[in-house]
């Protein structure tokens, strides 16, 4: 009893607070999305933050859907990871991202070192792509077919897939999706897209090729892992966004998360990173054709970074507490002006300027002491009627719409 009328106080906290993916609903988008980790499905925190429709109305895989975790071994095909999300989202009623089919990361070592040739590898592509797609028929919203297949140099990447089968293996990859399972989107899904350098113009061109070969592909994913300050402006990520489009594919962000490059992050740099996410953003509100957003994984807790990139991290919109961080209030106040049509200038960086929070205004932490706001909490601006102290921090203002307890 004591503990069920906890659990409804927390759930209806979280619905209160939840409101990432209901804005960005109303600002025109199709969703706002996260990944989830496989092994990190019973930390309940985590569960109630990501099972809210309003803060997450779209997930995708970490793990579980990449080949070598779908067919271990020629032929063995093992759904166990691969459903844990997927029930999830079926359960939730999210929106399932799938990923990802042809990749030379993470795939087996039998696909990898394997003596193949033209006929043997389009068989074992094939293959696996028809397998997958039909055990999650209906449930995939969209696919990531092929993933990074540039190099960081904007080459061709040297791949079992390319050294065997030239650029051939984009458009056999995306036929035998289209094949397999006719009602998902087929994405091409790629880091470092947002530079908009030889590697964005080689993805151009990997576009044209597919198109050219007259197989099918929907979209382009930019993957969106980004630095905090090295993040491009709102308009130049739009305009590379508008490179894609303007191809008649449509363009999501599908993996976003801003790092810090060291740590601990200073005040500044927290803000910084807010800015930045709202230009990430604030690109895909501005783009005809851009039509979702996906952070990779939601709190700093779980994230991948400071495994891959050793002294980077806090990368994302809440600390590894599940507080909400700036960047989450940068990322609620642009959606919220887009929402209502309000004014959304640009964020600059420094110094910090949130856009005017509007109509319905961003929902911030609860206070966490007494009738004052916690850490990242709002404290007082135009038209705010809430708390105008800290418990934690101090208040301080970030335009004359916004100030936030840091
Ligand atoms: C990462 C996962 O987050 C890690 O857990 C895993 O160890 C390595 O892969 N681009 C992608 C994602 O397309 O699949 C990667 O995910 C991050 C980079």
């Amino acid at each position: 009893m004591y503990v069920k009328a906890i659990l409804a106080v927390l759930l209806g906290s979280q619905a209160v607070n939840g409101q990432l993916a209901k804005l960005a609903r109303e600002a025109g988008l199709e969703y706002f999305g996260t990944c989830i980790g496989e092994g990190n499905t019973n930390d309940q925190t985590y569960m109630n933050i990501l099972r809210n429709l309003d803060e997450f109305d779209q997930v995708v895989p970490e793990n579980g859907q990449k080949w070598d975790s779908l067919q271990p071994q020629q032929g063995n095909f093992n759904w166990g990871q691969g459903d844990i999300v997927a029930n999830i989202a079926r359960q939730n009623n999210q929106l399932l991202r799938c990923h990802t089919l042809t990749w030379h990361s993470q795939l087996p070592g039998w696909v990898r070192d394997g003596n193949w040739n033209r006929q043997t590898l389009t068989a074992v592509i094939e293959t696996h792509i028809a397998t997958v797609l039909r055990h999650y028929q209906g449930q995939c919203y969209h696919w990531d077919v092929v993933n990074e297949a540039a190099d960081d140099n904007g080459n061709w990447r040297n791949s079992v897939f390319y050294r065997v089968l030239g650029t051939d293996f984009l458009p056999i990859s995306f036929f035998a999706a289209r094949q397999a399972d006719p009602s998902t989107k087929l994405y091409y899904n790629d880091y470092n897209l947002e530079y908009n350098n030889a590697k964005t113009d080689i993805t151009v061109e990997m576009v044209k090729i597919i198109q050219r070969a007259g197989a099918p592909i929907d979209g382009v994913g930019f993957q969106g892992h980004l630095i905090v300050g090295s993040t491009p402006s709102r308009q130049a990520l739009a305009n590379t966004l508008r490179r894609f489009t303007a191809l008649g594919v449509e363009v999501a962000y599908t993996e976003v998360d801003i790092r810090h490059a060291s740590l601990p992050p200073n005040q500044q740099a927290l803000v910084t990173q807010g800015n930045d996410y709202a230009n990430v953003v604030g690109s895909c509100l501005d783009v005809d054709g851009c039509i979702g957003f996906t952070v990779w994984g939601f709190t700093d807790k779980y994230s991948w970074i400071p495994h891959t990139f050793p002294g980077e991290g806090d990368a994302m919109l809440y600390d590894s507490n599940f507080g909400k961080k700036p960047a989450w209030t940068s990322v609620s106040s642009v959606l919220a002006a887009a929402a209502t049509g309000g004014p959304s200038p640009p964020p600059t960086s420094p110094p910090p300027t949130n856009p005017p929070p509007t109509n319905p205004p961003p929902t911030n932490p609860p206070p966490s002491g007494g009738n004052c706001s916690g850490m990242w909490g709002q404290c007082g601006g135009q038209g705010w009627n809430g708390p105008t102290c800290c418990s934690q921090g101090t208040c301080q203002q970030q335009n004359p719409w916004y100030s936030q307890c840091l």
